[in-house]
């Protein structure tokens, strides 16, 4: 069965041809990243009018690249939520329009659901088994899912705050490195020293926090600096040496993942039956992650960030437990599908 893969949920115009949910055909991602580095953060605004420029072409390509005729492709599969609403529409009311156009079923995926199967895509060999947990770890998102079966999940831990990958955006904006943060951060910190102790949030059981960890690095960086606290924080940056940049970011990075993997580990000590760890989501192509984590599944790191890929197989493993294609007439990206659904 050969699914097309339509993702348009942030910053990246993505579609995908991958055949029985596991093997890709193509997989082809426009970024907007040079747009946004500008800015320093997404404007959704700007974020709409780009997908609606390259989603044609891309879908185009995928088929393309794919070798791949309308008539080879069995389904088509479009991120329906979460994401930013503007982005979301092009994405959604292209997918509908062609699934009408060339009469395919059409299925609206939910995008966490996709990047976790990020990590059954090209993994025939060594697939997770169930049941697992999944560490989900976005720009958006942060929690730990306890699937025990395909297209089964149960949201056992959850940020109260902000998101992982939205810390490592915003520590990045305070130390002056580039958006998106999260690479950024990790290049920086290869040259820097882990000498600044920042706290670990006192979250109960397997829930998060990070916007503390922001405001730590910040007030860090403000003591360092022997500045005071109402000191802004755009200006932080023109203070700080390379040296110290890259200590900040080495000692931010591995308060982060320590903060992952000690919920992680509480997460197996409280369901003892999990067999198998898969992470997933933007964060998961962090290089020290995987170093701290490695028995869990990662997926490849290309895949690791927004693509049509794994919207397609997330699609193929919703298909083969019985779930039946949307009404491209009724779909509506309100009210917004829970993960539980
Ligand atoms: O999954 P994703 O591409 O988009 C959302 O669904 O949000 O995740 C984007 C997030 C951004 O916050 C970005 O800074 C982070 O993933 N990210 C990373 C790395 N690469 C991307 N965070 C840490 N280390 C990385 N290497
Ligand atoms: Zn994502």
């Amino acid at each position: 069965m050969k699914i097309l893969g339509i993702e348009t949920s942030c910053d990246e115009t993505a579609a995908a041809v991958v055949e029985d949910g596991v093997r890709i055909l193509s997989n082809v991602v426009v970024s907007q990243i040079d747009i946004f580095a500008e800015y320093g953060g997404v404007i959704p605004e700007v974020a709409a009018r780009s997908h609606l420029e390259a989603i044609l072409p891309v879908v185009d390509k995928a088929l393309v690249d794919a070798s791949c005729s309308w008539d080879d492709i069995d389904a088509i599969a479009v991120t329906h939520a979460p994401g930013l609403l503007g982005s979301l529409l092009i994405g959604t009311l292209t997918a509908r329009t062609l699934a009408i156009l060339h009469d395919k079923p059409l299925y609206a995926v939910h995008h966490l659901k996709s990047h976790v199967y990020a990590n059954w895509l090209n993994a025939e060999e060594t697939e997770p088994v169930f049941p697992l947990l999944a560490l989900v770890i976005s720009g958006g998102h942060t929690q730990i899912l306890y699937m025990p079966g395909h297209n089964q999940f149960e949201i056992v831990g959850t940020t109260r705050d902000d998101a992982v990958g939205e810390c490592f955006d915003k520590v990045a904006k305070i130390l002056g490195l580039p958006y998106p943060g999260g690479p950024s951060i990790s290049k920086t910190a290869k040259g820097g020293s882990e000498k600044y102790n920042l706290p670990h949030p006192k979250v109960k059981g397997l829930d998060f926090s990070f916007s503390g960890l922001k405001t730590a690095v910040l007030r860090a960086v403000q003591k360092e600096l022997g500045l005071p606290i109402t000191h802004p924080s755009h200006d932080l940056k023109n203070h700080l040496s390379q040296q110290q940049v890259a200590d900040f970011a080495a000692s931010f990075q591995k308060t982060a993942i320590e903060i992952l993997v000690e919920k992680l580990k509480m997460g197996l000590e409280k369901y003892p039956d999990v067999k198998s760890v898969v992470v997933a989501g933007g964060v998961s192509a962090n290089k020290a992650l995987r170093e701290a984590l490695p028995d869990a599944y990662f997926p490849a790191p290309a895949l690791s960030g927004d693509n049509g890929a794994m919207v397609a197989a997330a699609c193929y493993f919703e298909i083969k437990s019985g779930v039946e294609p949307t009404d491209p007439y009724s779909l509506n990206i309100y009210p917004r599908i829970s993960i539980e659904d």
